[in-house]
């Protein structure tokens, strides 16, 4: 069931309801402001099993527990380190999730049984009313069945999830359309696991030394953190890169002499200039700023898929350290392995 919830003013009935169902093991669906999530009671074995077998995620991949503040982090884990206090206080509310050492309270579903866990405190008004009337830690990885695209909106949700899902809160678009950035505080040095909507720069400017090896790996072999598997995020069709919208207008038209039978997504940052897209082709226009281009992202992709797109050919994004995690998903999601 959808029920839409308006963010500026959450229904405390819509959210009591909603704390019933985790309450019982079900499963929400949350907006958040990066992705949606799916949502379940995080100390609750039974609910957690039932995420993995919605999502068909191997239970070895840890799930992020959500809380509202540092506060609530803290019974979760086996300390809090001065720089995850720094992190928290620059980056809490919002989209950073913190590993950190576990604590006993958090249960092995949760981390895939290892030594450590997965944190944040969403900025999201609805999930945060939540958890406020919920008073536990919120499992929530994103709202899709494993290695597909991230739910932006809620109606991505039901196509992904279905019944699998017991109640879905739509507040509407998620601001940021990408996933939180993921830092590993247990070594010497913070480590991002995961590019996302807090770019590195930012980051540094408040950890110092900061290590942004991004490793892209092939599934299915052991790494540090499994949402690195090389092809994920993915859409059905095929995805191709072109170097401004002209040259992905040109290679559309090739595309069509050669199988005139294809279904075509152009995504772009710009309007083209002159050209229009050839007859069939569907054209999006994501934007010129990664900021921008990350919100309507996910959603092209979704979009794509909805109209059977066997094709979809992206403009190139810039060699930028600010487009560095709108890049890594585009090449998860083409399964093109940069180093
Ligand atoms: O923006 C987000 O982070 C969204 C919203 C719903 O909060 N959630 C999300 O969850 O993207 P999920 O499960 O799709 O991705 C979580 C990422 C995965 O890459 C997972 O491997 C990593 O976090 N992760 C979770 N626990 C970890 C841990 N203990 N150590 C290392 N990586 C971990
Ligand atoms: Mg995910």
């Amino acid at each position: 069931m959808r029920i839409v919830v308006d963010p500026s003013a959450p229904d405390p009935e819509v959210l009591r309801k909603a704390v019933a169902v985790l309450r019982a093991s079900g499963l929400v669906a949350v907006p958040t402001e990066t992705v949606y999530g799916l949502g379940a009671l995080g100390t609750d074995p039974v609910a957690l099993a039932r995420v993995f077998e919605a999502k068909g995620r191997p239970t070895t991949h840890a799930l992020i527990l959500h809380v509202l503040d540092l506060d609530a982090a803290r019974p979760l884990v086996a300390g809090v380190p001065a720089l995850a206090e720094r992190l928290a206080a620059a980056f809490w509310p919002g989209p950073l999730t913190m590993v950190l050492p576990r604590s006993a309270l958090v249960p092995d579903a949760v981390t895939g049984g290892g030594p450590t866990v997965a944190i944040r405190a969403p900025s999201h008004p609805v999930v945060r009313a939540l958890l406020r009337l919920l008073d536990a830690p919120l499992a929530a990885p994103s709202a899709n069945r494993y290695q597909s695209v991230s739910p932006t909106r809620a109606t991505h949700v039901e196509r992904s999830l279905g019944a699998a899902v017991d109640l879905v809160l739509d507040a509407g678009p998620c601001e940021r359309g990408i996933e939180s950035t993921v830092v590993d505080l247990t070594g010497p040095v913070p480590r991002i696991l995961r590019l996302g909507a807090v770019s590195a720069e930012d980051l540094r400017a408040v950890v110092g030394e900061l290590d942004v090896q991004v490793h892209v790996v092939e599934p299915g072999v052991a790494h540090a953190s499994p949402g690195l598997d090389a092809r994920h995020y993915a859409p059905r069709g095929r995805i191709a890169f072109a170097e401004e919208s002209e040259g992905a207008l040109a290679l559309a038209a090739v595309a069509l002499r050669a199988n005139p039978d294809a279904k075509i997504a152009l995504l772009i940052r710009r309007p083209p200039v002159a050209a229009t897209p050839p007859q069939g082709c569907s054209l999006r226009v994501l934007g010129d700023d990664p900021v921008i281009y990350a919100r309507n992202l996910y959603d092209a992709l979704h979009d794509a898929d909805e109209q059977g797109a066997t094709l979809l050919i992206v403009e190139q994004v810039p060699h930028l350290p600010a487009w560095a995690a709108v890049r890594d998903r585009l090449s998860r999601a083409s399964n093109i392995n940069e180093t």
